[in-house]
């Protein structure tokens, strides 16, 4: 695997064929998210967007990040909370055009878990500890949670869980949906590139059409799916996959009566 990973970066990427592993990484901070990792996700934003690939998100020594970075939060004010710094960085990765795997082991809070919230596909291990404190600091979880985690667990639940704070274990995260596997640490990675191997098998475009599609918003259906539809219906890569596919069976046949 090609690594052009900065030592230093908050942010450590490492680039193969057809996918990005993304290494949230200030274990000193439990890879608390601060400005400059922020501008790293922007930055790899940009890469993804112009060149679309499947993204692994995951954090540096057992952690997947402790929240946003409270010592740069207690300083912001009523400005900075306008400007949306966490929030339109998340509903960028969301965004990316190839899916998003969250791989999480240990602690996702606060920011952590709405940075979690915003992959499309999420995966744990027994010890992740997934919740929002932020009312517990006086501000509210404001990168996310609020729209995203009723999408994902249902609106009693999130609320539930927006309201008390509380953090939620691997065992009832996967119960409730939040992460849709565990894994021991150690194959944490290695289940999440079996996710991106299997993803890579299906067509490129009928993959970003799908994501696309299901992120539109529900008045936009059915014109949205039809629309995309009518354009994979004409791509060569859908004659090619189901004439593969009708060959085969033929061969079967043909195979069974000799
Ligand atoms: N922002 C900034 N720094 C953070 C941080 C955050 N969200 N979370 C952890 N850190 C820092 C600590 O300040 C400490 O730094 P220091 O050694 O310079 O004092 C270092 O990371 C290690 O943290 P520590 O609390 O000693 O680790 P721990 O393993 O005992 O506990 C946590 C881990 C995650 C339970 C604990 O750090 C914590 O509660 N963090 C804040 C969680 C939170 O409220 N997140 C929501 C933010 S919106």
């Amino acid at each position: 695997m090609a690594s052009t990973a900065d030592g230093d970066s908050p942010l450590l990427v490492e680039r193969s064929d057809g996918r990005v592993v993304a290494t949230l990484s200030r274990p000193d901070k439990r890879n608390a998210i601060d400005q400059a990792t922020i501008d790293a996700l922007h930055e790899l934003c940009a890469e993804l967007e112009a060149e679309p690939r499947t993204l692994i998100l995951t954090g540096a020594a057992g952690v997947f990040a402790a929240g946003a970075d409270i010592a740069e939060l207690r300083e912001r004010r009523a400005a900075d909370a306008l400007r949306g710094i966490n929030a339109y960085a998340f509903i960028r990765v969301a965004e990316l055009p190839m899916p998003v795997i969250a791989a999480i082991d240990g602690y996702a809070l606060g920011g952590g878990a709405e940075l979690a919230y915003a992959a499309d596909i999420r995966i744990g291990t027994p010890s992740l500890a997934i919740g929002n404190p932020e009312t517990g600091l006086g501000i509210l979880a404001a990168a996310g949670a609020s729209w995203r985690l009723k999408e994902i667990v249902g609106d009693a639940r999130a609320t539930e869980l927006l309201l008390t704070g509380r953090t939620v274990t691997a065992e009832e995260a996967l119960r409730i949906g939040l992460v849709s596997s565990l894994h021991d640490s150690s194959d944490l990675l290695t289940a999440a590139h079996a996710i991106a191997d299997r993803i890579a098998r299906n067509d490129r475009a009928a993959t970003i059409a799908t994501k696309r599609v299901f992120r539109a918003p529900r008045d936009r259906h059915p014109s949205v799916d039809l629309e995309a539809q009518a354009e994979l219906f004409e791509s060569p890569e859908k004659f090619r996959r189901m004439t593969d596919f009708l060959e085969r069976r033929r061969r079967t046949h043909e195979g069974e009566r000799v």
